[in-house]
């Protein structure tokens, strides 16, 4: 039998009594349910490999490829598991297994620099240091709600530019020229304000603080007004923290929840496996 624990008052919940490997298409419907409801869910003990873990991705929608950089179409399609992206600080033979390192990832919503960013983020921890690289989320929607009204107003009509030339612990990606003015930076537009198309309810979208931009205005008038949004983004009260064990499984929603993470041990190892899925 399927449980839900909620860890949080309608936010972030624990599901047990499931094998993401063996989902009937019921439990599969509420897992999807709670995913909407709760914005974050964790499955622990998924002793799934990069096969299962792409099946039971796919089933919230289609999956984003892997960003494989310059490997030529044949050689992509010889990759068992081309949906899979693998974060890591291991090496090896001196080369980085994954992405982010061991660095701090500053709050962020995944791929929120394209038009249409990601809904889901699926992952799940292989290796585990003994201590830091934590992950924490908070809620947007209850942040949206925290916002004094005055500030609610304008909040709802005003557009943010999600810059895409840095990664989430501030390395430039590769293809992308240095600026030093985040309105030269590139990346899309979308309102500060995102109606949620399957719940219909409301929660701020600020993707990243770093070189973000709200449209239309001056360079430091947009400064004052992110760094005014940016106090009410992770309070605590809103703010969950995962304590990673291996086989965690944690699947959130972009639209409604920023993550961040820890940074952790040079030397200890830590790899995690990811799917992001496109709306459905
Ligand atoms: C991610 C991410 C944080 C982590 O998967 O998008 O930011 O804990 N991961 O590795
Ligand atoms: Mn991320």
């Amino acid at each position: 039998m399927i449980k839900i624990k909620p860890l949080q008052s309608g936010f972030v919940a624990d599901i047990e009594g499931v094998d993401v490997s063996h989902l009937t298409e019921d439990e599969f419907e509420q897992i999807y349910a709670a995913w909407l409801r709760y914005g974050v869910l964790r499955i622990r003990e998924q002793r799934i490999d990069e096969t299962q873990l792409q099946s039971f991705s796919a089933r919230f929608g289609p999956l984003e490829e892997a960003p494989f950089g310059r490997l030529s179409e044949a050689d992509k399609a010889k990759i068992k598991n081309r949906y899979v992206t693998q974060l890591s600080n291991i090496l090896v033979d001196g080369k980085p297994i994954g992405g982010l390192g061991n660095a701090e990832a500053n709050w962020h919503s995944d791929m929120t620099y394209v038009e249409t960013p990601p809904p889901a983020s699926v992952l799940l921890g292989v290796e585990i240091p003994p201590s830091g690289g934590d992950t924490y989320f908070a809620d947007q929607c209850a942040a949206y709600d925290a916002l004094p009204q005055a500030l609610r107003e304008r909040v709802d009509h005003i557009a943010i530019k999600h810059d895409a030339a840095h990664n989430s612990v501030g390395e430039l990606r590769r293809g992308y020229k240095p600026f030093d003015n985040p309105i030269d930076a590139p990346g899309a537009i979308h309102p500060a304000v995102l109606t949620h198309e399957e719940t219909g309810r409301k929660a701020l979208y600020l993707g990243r603080r770093e070189w973000a931009f709200v449209a239309g205005q001056t360079p430091s008038a947009s400064e004052e007004l992110l760094d005014e949004l940016w106090q009410y983004a992770a309070l605590p009260d809103y703010t969950w923290r995962q304590q990673w064990q291996p086989f965690d499984l944690i699947i959130w929603d972009n639209r409604r929840v920023l993550h961040r993470r820890d940074d952790f041990d040079a030397n200890a190892r830590r790899l995690m496996k990811r799917c992001q899925v496109l709306a459905r």
